[in-house]
C-alpha cells in the first residue's frame, strides 16, 4: 500500500517527505524530481520568500544506485531561509527573552493562527503558522513527483493548467486538450495555456497588487493514460472522486473540488450531463463521446481523462488591513501586512498535480500491487489482457 507524510516547518532546518511502498527497481529520474519543485515555485504573483529558495530533494533512504529498493523513501528539501531563523526556530531551549523575538500573538484572518493556538494552547501563534503554511507543499510536490515517475512508467501522465484568474477565466464549457496544456511552457508566468486569457490574468493579478489586495482563481489537473478501473464503488472511502476531491481540496487555501464539469452540470438536465458510450472496433475499448465526468463513474475511472478543479480563495495577507483581536491582550487591531503571495494559483495548480498523482500511483497499486516494478508491470499487463479479451 502507497502512503506518505510531510514533516518540517516553514523557517526550519528543512521539509521531509517519507514514502512507502513504491515498488522496487524503480528507476528515480532525479532531474524531473527537482524540476517539480522549480515549477511549484514559479508563477506571477509570488512574494519575496520564492526568491530566497532554490528547492532541490535530496534523498536520504529507499533509494540506491539510482533505483528504489523497496524500503521507505525519505526525501529532504532544505529550506535556505533556515540560516536567518536558526535561533527562533530552535529545537533546544532559548532564553525567554530570545523567545519573544518574532513572537506572533496576532492572529491573521483566513489563517489558522486562532483556531490552532487556541486547540493547541499556544500563546505564540508561530506554533501554528509554520507548520500550516504553504511551505510544506514543497515535500508533497517531491512526494508527488516520485508518483509521478512511478506512473510514467505505466503511460500515465498528469499536468495542470490555470483555467480563472480573478474576472479572467477560460470559457467554462471548453475542454483545454492535453495537446494545449503541453503547449504551456515553463517561463509561461500564470501556466493558462490560452494566450488571450493569460494576458487578462496577468493583468487581474496587477491589478490586485495596485489595489494591496489578493486574488484567488481555479486550475484543472488532468491525467492521461489512466486504466479503467481505479477506485471502487463499494464503499465510501473507496470512491475514487472522494479521494481526489479531498486530495485537491486539503492543497492550502482550496475551498472547493469539482471533478469533471460537475459544477456546471448540475445546472443543467440528464441529457446534457452525461458522455454516452461508444465501441471502437480496432483498438477493442470503450469510450465515451464527452468527458463531463471527468473521467470517474460510480468512483471508478472509467478509462477517460481524469480531470479535478480546484477552487483557490484570494489568500487572506493583504496590504488593505483586516481587523482581529490579540491572543494576549485581547485588544482589537488591524492585521498587518507581512511578506506575502499576491496570487497562487499556478503554483497550487502544480501542488494539485502532486496531490492527483498520489492518489492515482495509490490507487494503481491497491489494483495491481507488486513488490517490484516489474511484477507491478506483470499484474498490469495481465489486466490490460483481460479488458481486450472482454
Ligand atoms: C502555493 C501557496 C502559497 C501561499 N502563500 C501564501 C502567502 O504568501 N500568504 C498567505 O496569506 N497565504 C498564502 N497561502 C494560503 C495559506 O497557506 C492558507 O490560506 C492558510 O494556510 C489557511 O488555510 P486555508 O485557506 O486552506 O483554510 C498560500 C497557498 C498556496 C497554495
Amino acid at each position: 500500500m502507497l502512503s506518505f507524510r510531510t514533516a518540517g516547518e516553514s523557517h526550519g532546518q528543512a521539509l521531509i517527505a517519507l514514502v512507502e511502498g513504491i515498488p522496487a527497481h524503480l528507476s528515480i529520474d532525479f532531474d524531473f524530481i527537482d524540476h517539480e519543485l522549480k515549477r511549484r515555485q514559479s508563477g506571477y504573483g509570488r512574494g519575496g520568500r520564492m526568491k530566497i529558495e532554490r528547492d532541490q530533494v535530496r534523498f536520504l533512504s529507499g533509494v540506491r544506485h539510482g533505483k528504489t529498493i523497496g524500503s521507505p523513501i525519505a526525501m529532504m528539501v532544505e529550506n535556505r531561509d533556515w540560516a536567518n531563523w536558526e535561533e527562533i526556530m530552535s529545537v533546544r531551549e532559548i532564553s525567554a527573552e530570545a523567545a519573544t523575538k518574532r513572537r506572533v500573538t496576532r492572529p491573521r484572518p483566513g489563517h489558522t493562527d486562532l483556531a490552532g493556538s487556541l486547540k493547541y494552547d499556544h500563546t505564540d501563534a508561530r506554533n501554528i503558522l509554520e507548520r500550516s503554511s504553504a511551505r510544506e507543499t514543497a515535500a508533497r510536490v517531491a512526494a508527488g513527483g516520485l508518483a509521478k515517475v512511478f506512473l510514467k512508467v505505466f503511460g500515465i501522465e498528469v499536468l495542470s493548467h490555470t483555467t480563472a484568474i480573478g474576472k479572467a477565466r477560460v470559457p467554462e464549457d471548453l475542454i483545454v486538450s492535453w495537446q494545449q496544456l503541453e503547449t504551456i511552457r515553463d517561463d509561461e508566468v500564470v501556466r493558462c495555456a490560452l494566450p488571450d486569457i493569460a494576458r487578462e490574468m496577468v493583468k487581474e493579478i496587477e491589478t490586485a497588487q495596485k489595489d494591496g489586495d489578493t486574488v484567488g482563481g481555479t486550475f484543472e489537473v488532468v491525467a492521461r493514460g489512466v486504466p479503467v478501473g481505479l477506485g471502487s464503488h463499494t464503499g465510501w472511502d473507496t470512491r475514487l472522486d472522494g479521494r481526489l476531491a479531498q486530495a485537491v481540496m486539503c492543497v492550502n487555501a482550496v475551498k472547493a473540488v469539482e471533478i469533471g464539469k460537475g459544477v456546471r452540470i448540475a445546472y443543467t438536465q440528464g441529457s446534457q450531463a452525461h458522455d454516452e458510450i461508444a465501441y471502437d472496433n480496432q483498438q477493442r475499448r470503450f469510450y465515451h463521446l464527452t468527458n463531463r465526468a471527468g473521467g470517474v463513474e460510480g468512483g471508478i475511472t472509467n478509462g477517460e481523462e481524469v480531470r479535478v478543479v480546484g477552487y483557490l480563495k484570494p489568500i487572506s495577507t493583504l496590504k488593505k488591513a483586516l481587523r482581529s483581536v490579540d491572543m494576549v491582550t485581547k485588544e482589537p487591531f488591524l492585521a498587518q501586512y507581512e511578506r506575502s503571495d499576491t496570487c497562487t494559483v499556478p503554483a497550487a495548480g502544480v501542488i494539485g498535480e502532486s496531490m492527483v498523482a498520489l492518489v492515482l500511483a495509490t490507487a494503481f497499486l491497491e489494483k495491481f500491487g507488486g513488490d517490484s516494478v516489474e511484477e507491478t508491470t506483470r499484474n498490469y499487463n495481465a489486466y490490460l489482457d483481460q479488458l481486450r479479451a472482454y
